[in-house]
C-alpha cells in the first residue's frame, strides 16, 4: 500500500441523506476518492442498491480492491423502531435488549449497513443532558450489562455472519459527565470516579467483543479524549486489550484546535492519531495531512501500519473480504425489514420498558368496557415524536399512536372524547376549554404529556426538567374537572413532575417506545400487561437537585431534613421524587427472610445472599429484585449503595420464590487511597429490595 492508500483506510465520510430506504448514492467527489483508494468507509448511506453501487467502485475500480465499510447510527432499531435505550434500560431485561439489537442488526445488515455507531454506553447523572435518552442511565452495573447485551445483539455469535454488524462503543470516555449537562461541555472528574463509574460500561462493551470504539468530543481534566493517549492507548488497548479500531466522533479531530490543544489541522491530526484515534470521522484532517506527517516523521510508519491493520482486521472480521456485497443483497432487504415478528418484538419491548410511577387506589388498569374516556394532550395522537431521537429509518407512518391504540383496545360501546388541549410548546390556551369539557363528560381521563423527540438526543440539553410549554397548566385545568386522571409521560429524560405526583391519580412513564408505542401503553392501561419496568435513573423533584444519583457519597453531614446543618437544600425535601430502581406493579410483592452466609469471608471468598419474594396480590406479575452493597468504611469514602445484582422473576398470585445472589470478593474491588484496585477488609452492608430506597439490610465482613 502507498502511504496515501494506508491513510485512505482511516478516512470516514458521511453520505448524509435521510429520506429513502433505497438510500443515497455517493457524490462524484467521493466516487473519485474511492477509486483512488482514499476512503475507508462511508456512513449515513444505506440501501442494498446504493451500497452495492458504492462497494462496486471500491472493489472493481480501486487499485487494491479493498471493500468499504458502511456505517449508520442504528441506535434503537433500523426501520422497526424499538424503545429508546433509556426506556429499554428500564426493562432491566438484558435478554430482550440483546434480541432487539439482533433484530436491528438483521434489518440494517439487509440494507447495506456493516457497522452501527452504537451502543452508546455513557453514564448519565444529569438529566439536563439530552443524550441521556441514548444510554442506559446512571448505574455502572446496569449500564455495563446493557452495553454487553447490545454488543452481542449487533455482532451476533460471529460478526462475519451476513446478519451481523460491527458495534461501536461510544463515546469514549465520560461524555455523559459534561458540566451542567450541556452537550459537548467540559468534563472534570477524579480518576477514581472515572474508573469506578464511568469507564465500566465501555470496558463491558470491549469485553463483549465490540469491534470498534468512538472517541468522545469532551475533554477530561484538560485532555480532550480524541487526543488522549493515556485513554485511547493506555487504558483501552494496554489495560483492556482492545484490538479493534477507534473512530473519532464527528470532526472531533479538528475540534482539538478549538479545545486549544492543537495549533492547526496538521497538529490536530498528529495529536489524534498518535493518541490512538485510528480513523477520522468527517474532519478530513487525516486525508489531507497524515501522509505528510508520516513523511516528516511526526507520525511513524509503524503506527500508521498498526492503525491500518486495525481497520482491515475489522473488515476481515465482518467477512467483507470474502464477500464485499454480503450486506447488500436486495432479496434480504425485501424480506427482513419491518416484518410482523419484528413489529411484535417492538411492542413487547415497549410494554416491558414502561414504568408505573403512581397508581392511587388501584386506578389502573382501566376496564376495557369503561363507558367513556377522555384522551387529551399534545402527544395523545402523535406518532412522529414517539420514534424518539436517532430513529435511523423509522417512519412516523409506521407508528401506532396512543389514541389509535386506545380505540382498538376498548369495547365498541366505550365513548372516546379526544382533545389535544395544547401543543408541546407554545402559549396558546385555545384548546383548554374543549379539553376540560371532554374530561367533564368522561369517566376517566388519559392525558399524554411530555417532550418532542428533538428535545433529547444530541445537542438537546435543557435547562429545566419541567414538562414543556403549557402542558402542566393543561393538566391542572383538566384535573379540575374532578375525574380520575391518568398521566402518560412521553419523554427522553427524567422530568420533574411534583404537581403531577401530588395530583394525578396514576402516572405511567412511557419514554419513547417506538413504532408500537400506542399499543404498548394501551396494553398497560387496560391490564393486558402488568407493568414491571424500573427506573434506570433517579427522578429529582426539581432541576436544582441535579446531579442527583443514588450511588452518591455520604459526606460528613448526610442530608437530614430535620437538621439545618446537613447537606441539603433548605427549600425542598432531600429525597428524590422517584428513586433509582423504582417502579410499581398491579400486584404487590412481599420480601422476607433476607439471609446471607457466611458472615465472614476473605477477599477471594463468596457470600450467598438470599431472599424470599412473594406475589401477595391477585394478578401474575414480574418483579426486578435488586441487590446493593455498601462498604461501610474504607481507605477512601465509598458510595452509600452500589447495585451489585438483580433478577427479574415472574410470580403467579400467591406464589413465592427464593432469589439468590452470589457476591464474590472480587465484586467488592475498589480503588484505594493509593489507586490500587483491591478489596479492602472491613464490614459491608447488603441491601435487597424492590428499588434502591425500599430495602432491608444485613451485614458481613471481609478479613
Ligand atoms: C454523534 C455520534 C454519531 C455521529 C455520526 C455525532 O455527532 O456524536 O454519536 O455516531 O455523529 O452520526
Amino acid at each position: 500500500m502507498t502511504i496515501e492508500e494506508k491513510v485512505g483506510q482511516l478516512v470516514q465520510v458521511t453520505g448524509w441523506h435521510r429520506d429513502s430506504l433505497s438510500g443515497p448514492t455517493v457524490s462524484p467527489q467521493q466516487e473519485e476518492l474511492i477509486k483512488r483508494g482514499l476512503l475507508g468507509g462511508i456512513f449515513n448511506i444505506w440501501g442494498a442498491e446504493a451500497t452495492h453501487e458504492a462497494q462496486k467502485i471500491a472493489v472493481e475500480k480501486s487499485r487494491l480492491r479493498i471493500p468499504l465499510i458502511f456505517g449508520l447510527d442504528v441506535i434503537h432499531g433500523f426501520r422497526t423502531t424499538f424503545p429508546i435505550p433509556l426506556a429499554e434500560a428500564s426493562s432491566w431485561d438484558t435478554a430482550m435488549v440483546e434480541r432487539d439489537a439482533r433484530i436491528a442488526a438483521r434489518e440494517a445488515s439487509s440494507a447495506g449497513v456493516d457497522w452501527t455507531f452504537a451502543p452508546m454506553v455513557d453514564i448519565a447523572r444529569d438529566p439536563r443532558w439530552g443524550r441521556i435518552a441514548e444510554g442506559s442511565g446512571e448505574d455502572p452495573l446496569l449500564g455495563s450489562l446493557m452495553a454487553a447485551a447490545r454488543v452481542r445483539g449487533f455482532q451476533g455469535n460471529d460478526p462475519s455472519q451476513s446478519n451481523s454488524i460491527a458495534a461501536c462503543a461510544k463515546h469514549f470516555a465520560a461524555y455523559g459527565g459534561a458540566e451542567g449537562g450541556r452537550d459537548y461541555n467540559t468534563v472534570d472528574m477524579s480518576e477514581r470516579t472515572l474508573r469506578e463509574v464511568y469507564l465500566l460500561p465501555y470496558r463491558a462493551a470491549v469485553d463483549a467483543g465490540a469491534l470498534t470504539v468512538m472517541s468522545s468530543f469532551n475533554e477530561i481534566g484538560g485532555v480532550p479524549s480524541t487526543g488522549n493517549r493515556a485513554l485511547m492507548t493506555g487504558i483501552l488497548r494496554g489495560e483492556w486489550g482492545f484490538r479493534g479500531f477507534v473512530v473519532s466522533d464527528w470532526t472531533a479531530v479538528t475540534e482539538l484546535i478549538l479545545h486549544g490543544v492543537a495549533s492547526d489541522t496538521p497538529h490536530a491530526a498528529a495529536l489524534a492519531f498518535n493518541a490512538g484515534t485510528d480513523a477520522d470521522m468527517e474532519s478530513g484532517a487525516y486525508l489531507q495531512f497524515l501522509p505528510r506527517l508520516v513523511r516528516d516523521g511526526k507520525v511513524s510508519m509503524a503506527a500508521l501500519d498498526e492503525g491500518v491493520r486495525r481497520v482491515l482486521r475489522v473488515k476481515y472480521a465482518l467477512g467483507l473480504f470474502d464477500d464485499p456485497y454480503r450486506h447488500c443483497t436486495p432479496e434480504r432487504e425485501k424480506s427482513n425489514i419491518l416484518t410482523p415478528a419484528n413489529i411484535a418484538a417492538s411492542r413487547e419491548a415497549g410494554r416491558r420498558s414502561i414504568v408505573l410511577l403512581k397508581n392511587s387506589g388501584g386506578l389502573l388498569p382501566l376496564r376495557k368496557d369503561i363507558r367513556s374516556l377522555a384522551v387529551i394532550g399534545p402527544l395523545a395522537d402523535d406518532g412522529a415524536n414517539l420514534l424518539g431521537p436517532w430513529d435511523a429509518l423509522g417512519r412516523p407512518a409506521d407508528v401506532v399512536t396512543l389514541l389509535e391504540a386506545i380505540h382498538s383496545a376498548v369495547s365498541p360501546a366505550t365513548k372516546i372524547l379526544y382533545a389535544k388541549g395544547c401543543s408541546i410548546e407554545g402559549t396558546d390556551r385555545g384548546g383548554f376549554a374543549a379539553a376540560v369539557e371532554s374530561a367533564r363528560n368522561a369517566d376517566a381521563v388519559i392525558i399524554a404529556l411530555g417532550e418532542s423527540r428533538e428535545m433529547s438526543g444530541e445537542a438537546s440539553s435543557r435547562s429545566t426538567l419541567a414538562i414543556p410549554g403549557l402542558q402542566n397548566e393543561l393538566l391542572e385545568s383538566v384535573a379540575s374537572a374532578g375525574k380520575p386522571v391518568i398521566l402518560v409521560l412521553m419523554n427522553g429524560r427524567p422530568l420533574a413532575i411534583p404537581w403531577a405526583e401530588e395530583h394525578a391519580g396514576a402516572i405511567v412513564e412511557s419514554w419513547f417506545l417506538g413504532i408500537r408505542s400506542g399499543n404498548a401503553i394501551a396494553d398497560v392501561l387496560f391490564g393486558e400487561y402488568n407493568p414491571s419496568g424500573k427506573l434506570p435513573v433517579t427522578f429529582p423533584r426539581t432541576v436544582g437537585q441535579v446531579p442527583y444519583y443514588y450511588n452518591h457519597k455520604n459526606s460528613g453531614r448526610p442530608a437530614n431534613d430535620a437538621e439545618k446543618y446537613t447537606s441539603r437544600y433548605i427549600d425542598l425535601p432531600s429525597s428524590p421524587l422517584y428513586p433509582f430502581g423504582f417502579g410499581l406493579s398491579y400486584t404487590t410483592f412481599d420480601y422476607s427472610g433476607l439471609a446471607l452466609s457466611p458472615g465472614v469471608i476473605d477477599t477471594s471468598g463468596t457470600v450467598t445472599v438470599s431472599v424470599s419474594v412473594k406475589n401477595t396480590g391477585t394478578r401474575p406479575g414480574e418483579e426486578v429484585v435488586q441487590f446493593y452493597v455498601r462498604q461501610d468504611f474504607g481507605s477512601v469514602t465509598r458510595p452509600v449503595k452500589e447495585l451489585k445484582g438483580f433478577e427479574r422473576i415472574a410470580l403467579a398470585p400467591g406464589e413465592s420464590r427464593q432469589v439468590k445472589f452470589l457476591l464474590r470478593g472480587s465484586d467488592l474491588r475498589m480503588y484505594d487511597a493509593a489507586m490500587r484496585h483491591v478489596v479492602e477488609p472491613g464490614t459491608y452492608t447488603v441491601f435487597v429490595g424492590t428499588n434502591s430506597r425500599d430495602v432491608t439490610e444485613l451485614h458481613f465482613s471481609v478479613q
